[in-house]
């Protein structure tokens, strides 16, 4: 009885849809068949309560807006969409097959358009996804997928959109994202678990519109993107990508590169010919430089945020804006002078502007302390408005000055402590050199043998100036400047010149200290310090911002020093300038020491 119900039933179906003026033709059998089976595998969620067997799907009884909707091309699917709550859903049970969902879904051989988000979905994404080949836009945000995106998917060949935010998927962007997909225009992976760093073959994806690779594990510089003539949307947020910042086509509407590592400066030139730039947000980096005003006059601009940097340079009442500025973000960075004009209440546009804890003459406890504005502005090679020019050059000859001797001190005391080791292995003597300062230190054919900057005990004894109440010299391991600063932490961060970055840390023993990084140019040979072998004394005077030790870095490939921090004492209270410029003499002019 029931095999003859079926079809009767059916048959009354289509003769009703035949009668009903405009009625939509009736989805083929085996699709109704494959909708139901699909609300079963997803555990009959919410969305999907409508659905039955007598459901005219493609009459629109499928479609519970805005969680569930079918579309129809006559009487074939060619879209499917079912949304969970925005928050999500708990994983479906244990008897949940992805790989099931999938071969279920293949049976709608016209499906373009998939939406299967916050419905608990959870598994690694199947590679017979391949099977969907008329797939052109994929959305399957905020469910529980893991495991590493499948080479199956470069298969699809027709795929436009695809949207996987808020899953747990791991691995790296595969190369072939950029090249096995023609169509690819949005690309959105926003809060997964990807590391490593973005493929250059993005930087050629032809019809690449919008990238979206925010809050993930991904490193290092993004690919020249310049040729994308398409690209409008680039966030890459809450990663640890950098240093460089990226190059981008000229169109970009919105480019999101805030949490990240990046530093050095904005590439003002470039970014001032970004003439449809509505959003930027490069906020809580490490960029450095002076902040290009012109950027506040690019013709599209709404949002800028700069915010959280170490940007530099004097802004005035007379820096134009564009008139689509709606909020602009200047805290926490190094600006002096006053707010533009028109970003003032009663300005042009109806801006927001937030410039809190800069260098600007406002007046009204938002900003920071002059000591500090002066400290500073000194660490970053910026000299305070007041100064006279021939001041200027003083300071940063001290500074450069500084470098220099460190350098030539770490040198001399690195050698002095070669000589000891060496005395001392000759001897067999049964104190040895820690464990932890020697660990890294392999490789005996590198520029720096690396016994030469071995113990701090042997340095501390050998460089004897404990007499002058300053902490003796020291070598300090990465680990403890790691820790220092809250492993280089962009908030710690003082500035950046062109020899390396500057650090404010706490010593596990309380000390305030500034490390300073330097880059060291391979090649360079250690006998190129040793020229200025006396200077070391003069820089550990009790009057001058004595050096206290300092760390290498090697490479792991060939033992070779990469990167030099030194780590000085920090002068906390009032101005770091009037306790060095009283020896200035000493540096700059060697004859009078
Ligand atoms: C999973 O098990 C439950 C009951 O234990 C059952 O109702 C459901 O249909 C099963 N789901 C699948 C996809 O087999
Ligand atoms: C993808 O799905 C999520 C969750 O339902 C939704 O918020 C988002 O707007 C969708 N994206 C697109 C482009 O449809
Ligand atoms: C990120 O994704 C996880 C699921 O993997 C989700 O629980 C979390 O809420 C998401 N975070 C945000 C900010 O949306
Ligand atoms: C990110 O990657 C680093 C290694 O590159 C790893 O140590 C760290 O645990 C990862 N973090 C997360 C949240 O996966």
């Amino acid at each position: 009885a029931m095999a003859a119900a079926g079809p009767s039933c059916l048959l009354a179906l289509v003769f009703l849809a035949v009668l009903l003026p405009g009625g939509a033709p009736l989805l083929q059998a085996s699709q109704t068949w494959t909708l139901l089976k699909v609300q079963q595998l997803l555990g009959r969620p919410p969305a999907l309560r409508h659905w039955r067997r007598t459901t005219d799907f493609c009459g629109g009884g499928g479609t519970v807006a805005p969680s569930a909707s079918v579309v129809c091309y006559g009487d074939t699917v060619t879209q499917l969409h079912i949304a969970g709550d925005a928050g999500g859903a708990p994983p479906l049970p244990l008897n949940f097959s992805l790989g099931a969902l999938v071969t279920t879904l293949s049976r709608l051989p016209d499906l373009k358009v998939l939406t299967l988000s916050g419905l608990g979905l959870w598994g690694p994404l199947p590679g017979k996804l391949e099977r969907l080949a008329g797939l052109e836009i994929v959305n399957m945000s905020r469910n529980y997928l893991y495991g590493p995106i499948p080479r199956g998917l470069s298969r699809l060949q027709g795929l436009q959109t695809l949207i996987l935010d808020d899953n747990m998927i791991g691995g790296e962007v595969p190369g072939w994202v950029g090249t096995a997909l023609p169509a690819l225009a949005v690309l959105s992976l926003r809060n997964n678990s990807l590391a490593g760093t973005v493929p250059e073959s993005l930087g050629r994806a032809p019809s690449l519109r919008s990238l979206v690779l925010a809050s993930n594990n991904l490193s290092g510089n993004l690919p020249d993107m310049r040729g994308l003539a398409s690209l409008q949307v680039l966030d890459v947020g809450g990663n640890s990508l950098g240093p460089a910042f990226p190059r981008l086509g000229r169109k970009v509407a919105s480019v999101v590169l805030s949490r990240n590592k990046f530093t050095g400066g904005l590439p003002a030139a470039e970014l001032s010919s970004f003439y449809l730039l509505e959003h930027l947000d490069v906020s809580l980096n490490r960029f450095v430089g002076p902040f290009p005003p012109a950027l506040l006059s690019l013709p599209s601009l709404q949002y800028l945020s700069i915010a959280g940097n170490r940007f530099t340079g004097a802004l005035s009442d007379k820096v134009p804006c564009g008139d689509n500025l709606r909020l602009v973000d200047l805290s926490s960075n190094l600006l002096m002078g006053s707010v533009p004009a028109c970003l003032r209440p009663g300005g042009k546009p109806a801006t927001v502007v937030l410039s809190s804890e800069n260098c600007l003459d406002r007046g009204d406890g938002s900003q920071h302390p002059s000591p500090f504005c002066q400290n500073q502005a000194l660490a970053v090679g910026i000299v305070p408005r007041h100064n006279e020019k021939k001041k200027v050059s003083r300071h940063a000859g001290f500074i450069a000055g500084i470098v220099m001797a460190v350098l030539v001190a770490v040198s001399l005391v690195g050698a002095m402590a070669f000589f000891a080791v060496k005395k001392m292995t000759m001897e067999g003597a049964k104190t040895r050199p820690s464990a932890t300062l020697m660990e890294d230190h392999t490789s005996t054919s590198s520029a720096y043998p690396s016994k030469l900057f071995a113990d701090a005990r042997y340095i501390s004894q050998t460089v004897k100036l404990g007499a002058l109440g300053i902490p003796p010299y020291r070598s300090f391991s990465l680990v403890e400047l790691e820790a220092a600063t809250n492993n280089f932490a962009n908030s710690c961060l003082l500035g950046q010149d062109s020899y390396g970055e500057m650090y404010l840390g706490k010593l596990s023993n309380g000390a305030s200290v500034t490390i300073r990084s330097l880059k060291v140019k391979r090649n360079q040979s250690s006998q190129s310090f040793n020229r200025h072998i006396e200077t070391i004394s003069r820089l550990r005077h009790r009057h001058l911002v004595s050096a206290l030790g300092h760390c290498f870095e090697y490479d792991l490939d060939d033992s070779t020093v990469t990167q030099l921090y030194l780590v000085f004492e920090y002068v906390q209270n009032g101005n770091l300038r009037s306790r060095i410029s009283r020896k200035l003499s000493v540096l700059t002019e060697p004859k009078d020491g």
